[in-house]
C-alpha cells in the first residue's frame, strides 16, 4: 500500500485527507507545528487505524527543511498546510505571504529531495477568480490565473499569496520534474473533525452571527457543501490512482458527481 504525507494535520481539510487515507488503509504521516498541543493534535489518534498506521511529525512552513523527514521514504505528498483566515495588517508578509509561498518552497524542496514521486497542492479558486475581467470571463477554468496586481488594488492578500504560491509550485515542478496535481477548491465547509472550527468556517460563522458584515462581492464565488469534502480527499486520491492504475474501482462513486473543485494537471 502507497504511504502518503498530509501537510497541516491540524486543518479542517487535511483532517479528512489523514481520515480517509488511513481509512483506506495507506499509512500516513502528517505534519503539525506543535505535536505536543494535545488539545489540537490529539483528534488525529481517535482515527480509526492510527496507532498502527499514522505519524505525525512536526514541521514548520517557514522553517527551511523542516518537511524532510516528512517526505522521506513516501509515496506521495498532499500539500495543504497554508495559512488562510488571518488578519490583513502590517505583519501580512510574515503571517500569510510568506508562509503560504515559502512554504510550498519549502516542502516541494523537501519531496525533490526525497525524490517524491508525486505532490498535490491545495490551492484555491482564489489564485484564478481574482481578474479585471471577472465578469466578462464565463466559465473560468484552470487556464485562468488571478492578477496579482488586481489582489493589492483590492488588499486580496489570501488570495495574492495562493496566486503567487502557487505559480512558485508550477515553477519547481517544472525545472526538477516532479509530477505536480494542483486542487482549486473554492470554500470548504462541512462537520469537523477537529476540536476547533478553523479558517473558512469561523469566517461563515462570523458572518451568520452577525459580526462580520455582508461577504463582499470581488468575483465570483462557489460554496462546496459538507459531504463534498470526503470527495475532495477521494479526488486527491484518484490523481495518484490515474498514475498507480489501481484501486479505481473502489473510488469510482466519487467519480459520478465529480467536485466543484478545478484541478491543474500542467503548468499553463
Ligand atoms: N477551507 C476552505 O474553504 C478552502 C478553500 C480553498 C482552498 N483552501 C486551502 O486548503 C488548505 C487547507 O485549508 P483549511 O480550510 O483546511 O485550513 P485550516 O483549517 O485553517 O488549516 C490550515 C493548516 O495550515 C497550518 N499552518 C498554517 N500556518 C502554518 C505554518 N507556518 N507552518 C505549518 N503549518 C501551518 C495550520 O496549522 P496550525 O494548526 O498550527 O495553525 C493548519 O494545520 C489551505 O491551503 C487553504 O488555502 C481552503
Amino acid at each position: 500500500m502507497p504511504e502518503f504525507c498530509v501537510t497541516g494535520g491540524t486543518g479542517f481539510i487535511a483532517a479528512y485527507l489523514v481520515k480517509a487515507l488511513l481509512d483506506k488503509g495507506h499509512t500516513v504521516r502528517t505534519t503539525v507545528r506543535n505535536p505536543d498541543d494535545l488539545e489540537k493534535v490529539g483528534y488525529l489518534t481517535k482515527f480509526s487505524g492510527d496507532k498502527e498506521r499514522l505519524k505525525i511529525l512536526k514541521a514548520d512552513l517557514l522553517v527551511e527543511g523542516s518537511f524532510d523527514e516528512a517526505v522521506t521514504g513516501v509515496d506521495g505528498v498532499f500539500h495543504t498546510a497554508s495559512p488562510v483566515i488571518v488578519p490583513y495588517d502590517n505583519n501580512i508578509q510574515a503571517t500569510l505571504i510568506d508562509p503560504c509561498i515559502k512554504g510550498t518552497q519549502n516542502v516541494l524542496n523537501s519531496c525533490i529531495k526525497a525524490n517524491v514521486k508525486r505532490v498535490v497542492l491545495t490551492s484555491s479558486c482564489s489564485s484564478i477568480r481574482y481578474r479585471d475581467d471577472v465578469q466578462q470571463v464565463s466559465p473560468l477554468n484552470e487556464s485562468h490565473w488571478s492578477e496579482p496586481e488586481y489582489c493589492k488594488r483590492h488588499n486580496l492578500w489570501y488570495a495574492y499569496a495562493k496566486t503567487l504560491g502557487e505559480r512558485e509550485a508550477w515553477r519547481i515542478a517544472k525545472e526538477s520534474g516532479i509530477d505536480l496535481v494542483v486542487v482549486n477548491p473554492s470554500f470548504v465547509v462541512g462537520p469537523l473533525l477537529a476540536p476547533q472550527p478553523a479558517s473558512t468556517l469561523l469566517m461563515i460563522l462570523g458572518i451568520i452571527k452577525g459580526l462580520k458584515g455582508d461577504y463582499p462581492n470581488k468575483g465570483k464565488d462557489r460554496w462546496r457543501n459538507t459531504e463534498r469534502n470526503a470527495r475532495h480527499a477521494m479526488t486527491y486520491r484518484r490523481q495518484f490512482n490515474i498514475a498507480k492504475r489501481e484501486e479505481e474501482t473502489e473510488i469510482d462513486e466519487y467519480e459520478e458527481e465529480d467536485t466543484t473543485d478545478l484541478m491543474r494537471h500542467r503548468p499553463v
